[in-house]
């Protein structure tokens, strides 16, 4: 089935007259396939936010809509069956095994028993279980994470064109978690349902979200951007504090080598004259060139001081200390790395090992500290 957008319009949400508001006028829109990840404290209405797509809550004035039709004017079981839900407590059904847990949309589709059969064991395969080992399990006989598991493949068995998914990571141990946070996205990838995905963890947020609705006690919306422009243009000082002081650092894990400006660098290649290569040691006005082998790939420094006489360029005698980043390394790793290496460039390379250029620490420092302009957000 084809992602489809979801829409807050101006929606709140009152539960009693005694008590406050639990969401005020939220307005957002959810473009199809992607991921918008709804943060903020306990109580801020991401629970109840989340209950007004697939009505288990109605909102008490504004409108929610999928691909534009307002989810009151849809038939409830229509609505649900288009829904995948993941519930803050996982939700499997106790009496059911393993297998019957992950096929009960598709049994309420009416799909045929081979069919049903085919999807599960593909689905708990892809959230990494064995199938022949936990199908005809309980869930009382899993672990935590294989149950947190089992409840997301549960509900993607249908492949849904919208999933829910209220804090489905939180009660397992951060290796874990992280495990199957990465398991998730490369099935997001692979799948492409439009996902609204409740944490209180921003870390969590930043990672899993392609949009971030940070929200605020009273049931507010604080803002609603990319992360890499959260984590650079804080809309408040809530959403600062609620970031962290270390949101340059986290910005550095979310952008790669690929997305900043690398230098071209003084290189040669095995083979050439030392003339040539003494040359351009002179026009670049550097004392080191990055040596070449004939495909390209990185061997080693030469000193330009070294680039006497006549002869042509060999790999012998070369200083290798730079370390080597990949255009895909994340800036976070590639300063760690220029951090412990104790010089102040990294040779990068392509997915093939040929040079692509060298990242400066002075570039890292601009990454770190430019703010990107401000991502055009459809927030109405
Ligand atoms: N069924 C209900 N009846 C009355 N009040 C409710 C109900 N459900 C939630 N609330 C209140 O609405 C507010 C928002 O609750 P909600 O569950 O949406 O928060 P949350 O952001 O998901 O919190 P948490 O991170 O703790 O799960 C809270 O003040 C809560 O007490
Ligand atoms: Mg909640």
């Amino acid at each position: 089935m084809n992602p489809a957008t979801v829409e807050f319009r101006h929606v709140s949400k009152q539960y009693g007259a005694q008590q406050g508001a639990a969401v005020v006028d939220l307005s957002l829109r959810v473009p199809a396939g992607d991921i918008c990840v709804l943060v903020g404290p306990s109580g801020c209405g991401k629970t109840t936010s989340l209950k007004m797509v697939n009505r288990l809550v109605e909102p008490s004035s504004g409108q929610v809509l999928i691909d534009d039709r307002d989810v009151m004017q849809i038939d409830l079981t229509e609505l649900r069956r288009g829904i995948g839900y993941v519930i803050q407590q996982i939700g499997l059904f106790p009496h059911q095994t393993i297998a019957e847990n992950v096929g009960t949309v598709p049994r309420l589709l009416g799909w045929p028993k081979a069919r049903i059969q085919r999807r599960t064991e593909e689905l708990l395969d892809l959230v990494g279980l064995d199938p022949a080992l936990v199908r005809n399990r309980y869930p009382a006989q899993l672990s935590g994470g294989e149950r947190q598991r089992v409840g997301v493949a549960r509900a993607m068995a249908a492949e849904p064109p919208v999933m829910l998914m209220d804090e489905p990571f939180g009660a397992v141990d951060p290796i874990v978690r992280e495990r199957l946070q990465n398991e998730f996205l490369r099935l997001h990838r692979t799948q492409g349902t439009t996902v609204l995905f409740v944490t209180h963890d921003i870390d969590e947020a930043i990672k899993m979200g392609s949009r971030v609705a940070v929200m605020q006690q009273g049931g507010h919306l604080a803002q609603y951007a990319p992360p890499t422009e959260l984590l650079a243009h804080p809309a408040s000082d809530f959403v600062s504090r609620f970031v962290g002081t270390d949101r340059g650092l986290k910005r550095l894990s979310l952008l790669r080598v690929a997305d900043v400006r690398l230098e071209s660098g003084v290189v040669a290649r095995v083979g050439e004259s030392l003339q040539s290569a003494r040359r351009h040691a002179l026009e670049g006005e550097t004392s080191w060139v990055l040596l070449l082998d004939r495909s390209d790939a990185p061997l080693g420094w030469v000193k330009a001081s070294e680039l006497v006489g006549d002869g042509t360029l060999s790999a012998e005698s070369l200083d290798a200390s730079s370390p080597l980043v990949h255009l895909e390394t994340t800036l976070r790793d590639a300063l760690a790395m220029l951090l412990t290496s104790a010089v102040q460039t990294a040779v990068v390379v392509d997915e093939h090992g040929h040079f692509s250029g060298m990242l400066t620490f002075d570039e890292l420092g601009h990454a770190f500290r430019t703010d990107p302009e401000p991502e055009a957000v459809a927030v109405l």
